[in-house]
Formats: structure tokens, sequence, C-alpha cells
């Protein structure tokens, strides 16, 4: 387990000098390894950190107002891209494709923005696993294998690329970050695109933006699994009012995990199960049918793509 404090020495003078008297630009979508990674960031570098949240379109229920609730105070610049991220999914099926369209548009509004603000560096929060991932050829995290490889910045800075996710918590506590940001759930860079099999349209993210909404409420404060989210895997026939359906499926997955690396679905009692259902179903127009996931990680990941 890290030393959280020597970990936030060393990291702030490395990145004091990987950054030299130059700006860096950094996505801080409000997740533990983003916020981490900013509170080092600015006690390295103070003003000369640009922190932008990027509004993908693919992010959960009220993120975005969440987001600039809790960063109202610093110079957060937020970039609203949804027209874009969609456009740019438009058509892709395959789950690396789509990991690599939204790479790429990342990287090309960190471009822009670096340009527009005058930054050299890009500064991401990787974390172990993710590289692990990434060079295994499991799965092109957003931001490791997605980076195109014409990237324009002088230099990325990836402080927390040697942690497990436990370790960054520890991390978050070290530096006084509140602790709806030191327990949140991790949520994947690529948003809710990875939680839609095949194309990606605001349609159907839509749909399971309010199915993942349901699952959080009904299973954070009771259960605080790991992760719990829906993914909308397919269609397939029901019966809704005496009508009969091509409705979506939605499967509820819910895990504990250490540093998700590997993963336990958690034994959910049915009484809960069937209220998950029965709202999904009853409150999201064209659902047809839920399932629960009981598969472990692995073999199953714990995203579906
Ligand atoms: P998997 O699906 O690989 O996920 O078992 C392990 C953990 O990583 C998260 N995840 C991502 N996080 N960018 C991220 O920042 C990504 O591209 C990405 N893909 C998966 C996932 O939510 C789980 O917590």
């Amino acid at each position: 387990m890290v030393n959280a404090q020597k970990f936030i020495e060393e990291s702030v003078a490395e990145i004091r000098k990987a950054a030299g008297d130059g700006h860096v630009v950094m996505a801080l979508s409000g997740g533990v390894d983003s916020s981490v990674c900013a509170a080092l960031a600015a006690r390295a570098i103070g003003d000369r950190l640009i922190p932008i949240y990027v509004d993908t379109g693919l992010m959960r229920k009220g993120e975005s107002a969440r987001i600039r609730q809790l960063f109202g105070s610093i110079n957060l610049k937020t970039v609203d891209a949804s027209a874009e991220f969609f456009a740019a999914l438009e058509g892709i099926i395959d789950p690396e494709e789509k990991r690599k369209a939204i790479g790429e548009r990342f990287i090309r509004i960190f471009e822009k923005e670096a340009v527009a603000t005058g930054a050299e560096y890009l500064l991401q929060g990787t974390i172990y696993p993710d590289r692990i991932e990434s060079e295994g050829g499991i799965k092109s995290h957003h931001n490791v294998g997605g980076m195109p490889l014409d990237i324009k910045f002088k230099g990325v800075i990836e402080p927390l690329q040697d942690l497990y996710k436990d370790e960054v918590r520890v991390v978050a506590g070290a530096l006084g970050l509140p602790p709806e940001i030191q327990h949140r759930m991790p949520f994947p860079g690529p948003g809710l695109a990875v939680r839609v099999l095949g194309e990606v349209t605001p349609e159907k993210v839509g749909i399971i933006r309010e199915a993942n909404h349901i699952v959080e409420d009904e299973l954070i404060e009771i259960y605080s699994p790991w992760q719990c989210f829906a993914a909308l895997i397919g269609l397939g026939t029901g019966v809704k009012g005496d009508v009969r359906l091509h409705g979506w499926i939605v499967a509820v997955r819910a895990v504990n995990s250490r540093d998700g690396m590997t993963a336990d679905p958690i034994r959910l009692p049915y009484e809960t199960l069937e209220r998950i259902s029965s709202r999904i179903t009853s409150e999201i127009p064209g659902v047809a049918r839920v399932v629960y996931d009981i598969t472990g990680k692995p073999p199953a990941t714990i995203e579906y793509e």
C-alpha cells in the first residue's frame, strides 16, 4: 500500500519538474483519479493548471451539474462536446473502435484547448490497471491505448500511473478531498458509450442514463458496491399494455472488487432485483426486459465493452 504523504511530496515535485514553467491542461471528470491529479497539480503549479470538464453527452444523470457545484470555486472550464462525440461514434459497432474514436475526440479537444490557453502539457489520471489492460490488449482505456500517436503536446504527465484505485482513494483522503470524491464509484472515461452494445445513439444513451440512475439509486446507499450500473445489451420481444413490443434488454451489474482487476458479483436479495426490474420497465419506455449479470471477472470484464 502506498505511503500517501511520501507519494504526495514526490508527485508534487515531479509535476513541478515535468511542467517547468509551462501551463498544463487536464480533463477533470469529478472522479477520484482526476480529482486527485488536479489537487496534486494545483499544489505543484497553482493556476498554471487549466482543468477542463468535457461534457461528452455520455455522462451520468446530473453529472454536469454536480461537477459545476463541486468545482465551481476553481477556474474550471466546461466544454460542451456532446454533438461532436455522437457524430464521431455514428455507425461504429466494434468496442475497440468506439474507445479509439472517443480517445481521439478527447485528445483533439485538448489539443484545441492547449492552443487556446497556451498549455504545452497534458495531465492525465491514468492508473496502473488502465495501463495493464491496455498494454495487455484486454481493452484500450480511453486515456491509454485510445490516444492517437500524432499527439501535439510537449509532454504527458501521469502521476497516478503506478497506483491502484484503492491507493488513489488513500491519497485522496490524505489530500483532504471530500468523502464524496474519495469514495466515488469508478465511472469509465468513455462513459455510457461502453454501456451500450452496438452503435451509440443519443436515444440509447438516454435510456441507459435513466437505467443507471435507478440502479445507483437502489443500490449505492444500502450495499456500497464497488461498482453498479446498467447496460443496454440488445432488443427482444416483450408485451406492454397488451401490445407486443420489440423492446430493449437492460442488464444490471453490481460487483465488489479491490482494484478492478478481478470482481465478484454481489448476491443481491431477490426483492431488490424485482424492484429494480419493475422500476426500469415501468419508468423507462421501450425497455421490455431486465436481467441480472452474475458473472465474475474473469471471465467477464466489469464493463460490457
Ligand atoms: P473492466 O471493464 O476492464 O473495468 O473490467 C475495470 C475498471 O475500469 C473501468 N474502466 C475504465 N476506466 N477508462 C477508465 O477511466 C476506460 O476506458 C475504462 N474502461 C473500464 C471500469 O469501469 C472498471 O471500474
